[in-house]
């Protein structure tokens, strides 16, 4: 597996509109995600060559790879805008570091600010600044280390996830826990194999959704809504869009058609997820982008389970990337939604 990342950039050096952006990857397939975990996060080559077809499409494009080099690759090319799908290599804050470096040299990039990246990939963190804004997201505790739950009572089901991942890292069928000894177990798994805090939080019982949300301001669209097929799961497996759910139960050889776009919601509802989501991005201070996770708890109501400031964008539709498959059924293609998120990033920074 090699670690390939790039950074696309365009620039304005003939004059016309042209512009940087930079994406940071790691090579992988996601049969080979079947095998390990580690790479969920990265990018595939497949989708870094997709992301520069689509910008190239209006813009000229430098790759950048988003390693111990790109302060120094960034000050070589001097992008006007730098289109950010840096994953990051390291760490609880490595989504905001390419962003943090970009803020240090004064070049513009797409996406959220370093901030916000930050707080969005500690899911606890994210989580109490909803709860400031009173936007519903399910009560939860922070375990640092097993003694910390030193017989403390919890409500069961509950749900065991690694405080800082994405991708489903870490989150698996036996996530969902309904006993004590499945909670300790749980508990105890995530830390020794991702070795960061443990979120314990309650099980929300009703229906999945993922938004995707482009634009800034009043111009902040929420794009058809997906709903997520539980009963398209295997027999007898828990509801959950867990590890297995998204990497090896689903292929493109064997597909799991656990996906609804535009979800079957009646106008009540989906007015109460949009209004929550774009209540979330705002609390957030989202910028040009972000998928957010809802799920209904047993009264209906959306709560936020998370928000993905750098949505997954997987190109090829049999991979059922959810941005894409929204973005799709909102009548943009592929390289048409990059470059209406380029461009939401471009008006932002006062180069449109
Ligand atoms: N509190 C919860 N209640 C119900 N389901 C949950 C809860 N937390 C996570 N899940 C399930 O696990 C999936 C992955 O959790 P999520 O927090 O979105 O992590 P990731 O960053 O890996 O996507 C969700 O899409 C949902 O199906
Ligand atoms: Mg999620």
């Amino acid at each position: 597996m090699k670690k390939e990342s790039a950074d696309e950039v365009s620039n304005r050096e003939r004059g016309d509109q042209e512009a940087t952006s930079g994406v940071a990857t790691a090579t992988r397939t996601k049969l080979q995600q079947t095998r390990t975990d580690t790479y969920a996060e990265w990018d595939t080559e497949e989708t870094i060559l997709a992301v520069k077809a689509a910008l190239e499409e209006r813009h000229t494009v430098t790759m950048i790879e988003a390693d111990e080099d790109a302060p120094q690759r960034f000050l070589q090319v001097q992008p006007d805008i730098v289109f950010n799908i840096a994953e990051g290599l390291r760490g609880p804050s490595r989504e905001s570091q390419i962003p943090a470096v970009l803020e240090l040299l004064g070049i513009p990039y797409t996406g959220s600010d370093p901030i916000t990246l930050g707080i969005c990939l500690d899911k606890a963190r994210a989580k109490e600044v909803l709860s400031y804004y009173k936007i519903p997201t399910p009560a939860f505790r922070v375990l640092n280390t097993f003694a910390e739950l030193d017989g403390a009572p919890v409500e069961f089901p509950c749900v065991v996830k690694p405080l800082h991942e994405g991708s489903s890292r870490g989150i698996l069928d036996s996530s969902l826990v309904r006993t004590r000894d499945e909670l300790e177990r749980q508990i105890k798994r995530v830390l020794t194999d991702y070795d960061e805090p443990t979120l314990v939080e309650k099980f929300l019982p009703g229906r999945e959704f993922t938004a995707a949300l482009l634009g800034n301001g009043s111009s902040l669209r929420v794009l058809p809504i997906i709903e997520i097929r539980f009963d398209q799961l295997p027999a007898g497996v828990n509801p959950l869009y867990s590890y297995e759910a998204k990497w090896i139960w689903d292929q493109s050889d064997h597909p799991i058609e656990m996906y609804d776009c535009p979800a079957y919601i009646d106008a009540e509802l989906e007015g109460h997820i949009k209004e929550t989501c774009v209540r979330a991005f705002h609390a957030l201070r989202c910028r040009d982008w972000c998928r957010i996770d809802v799920r209904l708890d047993e009264h209906d109501t959306p709560h936020i389970l998370e928000l993905n400031p750098l949505p997954g964008i997987l190109p090829n539709p049999d991979d059922h990337s959810a941005f894409p498959m929204a973005a799709r059924a909102a009548g943009f293609s592929y390289s048409s939604m990059l470059n209406a998120v380029l461009d939401a990033g471009s008006l932002r920074n006062g180069l449109a």
